[in-house]
């Protein structure tokens, strides 16, 4: 290992990547990621659409290549994303009843987290489920479910895989200040003192040029009310230095911030093409704000 898997595992973290296998598969890219890297995301391949696309028929092929990929080469693994409304196949968002859509969650996620029991460090549990103004996002959890998805979707993972870190997962968590920002860190200390199995939350940081500061303050907001935070998703338009390392300080700050994950290994592979988001450019090429943050003590 070197580079950010290397920087990463002095401070006692870990430096995460999102990719699937297409990306592996492209010549020379598992030995950069390899190196750069000590834990990873399966980006897509883990997902309802991609895991189980028809009610009770499972597809594993793209996220076991991930998970071979991450055995062989000594990185942890952040499984993503169990219950979120996007990437949901229609026959669940179709679902109208209790009943249903309960058994619906919990037969996807023991099988799902069933199928690498003991081999994933984290699961994303909940993805995206608050509004900007902090209210419950409408999708076809709330609706049928109310509140009581999250439950379902934590005990379910739970029982499947009682050693792995469980996430509730969002983005525009970014400002100490901001309502959703103080609706998750509500919610979530009231739903682990009513005892759900929440270990973490994670703060995708997908984040705005000039907001990294307020991440931080951000961060050390949401990580007193529970175990362990991490920085899920991490990257800033145009990859200004100062932001970079505003976050990456905001998590060395905290014991309990244990991850920084870079969504996308490189600008070329990037969700955002074309926002030169990443620490690498096209070419696999460190930029300053790499630079900087291997500088740091
Ligand atoms: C994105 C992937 O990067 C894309 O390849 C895909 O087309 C859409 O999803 N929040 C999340 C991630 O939790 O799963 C999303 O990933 C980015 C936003």
């Amino acid at each position: 290992k070197d580079g950010l898997a290397q920087w990463a595992k002095r401070h006692g973290k870990y430096w995460g990547v999102a990719v699937d296998q297409g990306i592996l598969q492209k010549p020379g890219w598992a030995t950069f990621i390899a190196r750069e890297f000590n834990q990873v995301t399966p980006e897509n391949s883990m997902k309802w659409t991609e895991t189980e696309p028809h009610k009770d028929q499972f597809k594993f092929d793209a996220a076991d290549y991930v998970v071979d990929f991450a055995g062989k080469n000594n990185m942890k693994i952040r499984g993503h994303a169990l219950v979120w409304h996007k990437q949901l196949p229609s026959y669940v968002t179709d679902i109208k009843d209790r009943k249903v859509l309960t058994e619906a969650i919990q037969s996807h996620i023991a099988k799902v987290v069933g199928r690498w029991k003991g081999q994933i460090q984290v699961w994303d549990v909940v993805n995206e489920i608050f509004e900007q103004d902090g209210s419950l996002r409408d999708s076809v959890f709330s609706r049928v479910l109310g509140e009581d998805f999250v439950r379902i979707a934590f005990e379910a993972a739970h029982k499947a895989d009682p050693e792995a870190k469980l996430y509730i997962n969002d983005f525009n968590l970014d400002d100490p200040n901001a309502p959703k920002t103080k609706a998750m860190i509500e919610k979530v200390a009231k739903w682990r003192q009513e005892g759900y199995p929440i270990s973490g939350i994670g703060s995708q940081s997908h984040i705005a040029p000039g907001g990294g500061h307020r991440h931080a303050a951000a961060l050390k907001a949401l990580s007193a009310v529970v175990p362990e935070v991490a920085v899920t998703e991490l990257d800033i338009p145009n990859a200004p230095t100062e932001d970079y390392v505003a976050v990456v300080k905001g998590c060395l700050a905290l014991e309990n911030c244990v991850s920084l994950t870079s969504w996308g290994a490189d600008d070329k592979v990037s969700w955002m093409p074309g926002k030169n988001a990443l620490l690498f450019d096209a070419n696999f090429k460190p930029k300053k704000a790499y630079e900087a943050i291997m500088s740091t003590p």
